[in-house]
């Protein structure tokens, strides 16, 4: 009989053997000609199904909200600088890219994690946040640099408002809400950010669409597939400063002695101090 040798690459999410690719086995022209979105796309090639209306326009939403906030930020500002230094697009996207972790863009899986093991664990949330504390583990999702209880992120309102009319559940976006009750209840800035608004809508998303089973979203947090949103979003501003800063012939940055504190540093018995 035929022997099949075995193979080098196993991949399940998309197939160009045919004649039109395939992403989860829907064909390039139904994906055309029934009007599919990004949101579609993205749900076929990470969660390998489609998955109904008010999911992918969630999706395509936190793409939206997440595009850009403006140049001062982790990643602008290093693609800016990046840009400047004469690199190319790549170069100048990669390095902006690469500031996305667990403080700046990077937190929505730990969000998640955390939100969910609290929840399911029935965990108050002082018994949460109060267990972070002991662990010294700043709560993933909660505060900012710049925006406080009194000057909320206008991102966070808008996902929270399209969950709430199109969510069949949000039990675990008003489990994080209880927690930044209580995180602001000690300090003005520890706020739910737009990463742990995403976060806990995500899990609302994966247990109340039906779609997944138990274990699958295990799987998809365990993993980690939701920062893929953050990073997949702030391309696109990203690639925008890149040209921005091409089409402004904006020279080599150079950042201001003055804005620097120059400061003598001893050794003091194996301890840097200043
Ligand atoms: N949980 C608990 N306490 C916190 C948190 C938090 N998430 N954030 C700040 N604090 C407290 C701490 O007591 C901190 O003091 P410490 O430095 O002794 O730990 C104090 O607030 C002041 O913190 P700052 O460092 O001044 O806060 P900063 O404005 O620099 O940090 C940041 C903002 C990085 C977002 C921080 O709140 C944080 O690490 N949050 C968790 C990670 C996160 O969610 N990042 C995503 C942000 S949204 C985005 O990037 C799109
Ligand atoms: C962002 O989306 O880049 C911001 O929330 C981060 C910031 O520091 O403002």
């Amino acid at each position: 009989g035929k022997v099949r040798a075995p193979t080098h690459i196993i991949s399940t999410i998309s197939d160009d053997r045919g004649e039109e690719p395939c992403y989860a086995g829907v064909p390039m022209s139904s994906i055309v000609e029934q009007g599919y979105g990004v949101g579609d796309v993205i749900s076929l090639l990470w969660f390998k199904r489609s998955l109904p209306r008010y999911c992918t326009h969630f999706i395509e939403i936190c793409i939206m909200l997440c595009a850009d906030h403006g140049p001062c930020v982790s990643g602008a500002h290093n693609t800016i600088v990046t840009a400047r230094a004469g690199k190319d697009l790549v170069s100048s996207l990669v390095s902006g890219l690469l500031t996305i972790g667990p403080r700046f863009g990077g937190a929505i899986d730990d969000a998640a994690r955390y939100f969910k093991d609290a929840y399911d664990r029935g965990l108050t949330p002082y018994e949460f946040v109060e267990s972070m504390k002991k662990k010294g583990i700043r709560v993933p999702g909660i505060g900012h640099r710049i925006k406080r209880g009194d000057n909320r992120d206008k991102r966070v309102e808008l996902l929270q408002q399209f969950a709430h009319t199109h969510f069949p559940s949000v039990k675990y976006m008003e489990y994080a809400v209880q927690v930044e009750t209580y995180t602001l209840s000690k300090a003005n800035n520890l706020v739910l950010n737009v990463d742990g608004a995403i976060g806990s809508l995500f899990l609302d998303l994966l247990a109340g669409s039906g779609m997944f089973s138990k274990q699958e979203i295990d799987e998809i947090v365990g993993i980690g597939y939701l920062n893929g949103l953050f990073v997949l979003a702030r391309s696109i501003g990203l690639i925008g400063h890149t040209f921005d800063q091409k089409r402004l012939k904006q020279p080599l940055y150079r950042h201001p002695w003055e804005d620097v504190l120059y400061t003598k540093l001893v050794l003091c018995r194996g301890q840097v101090k200043r």
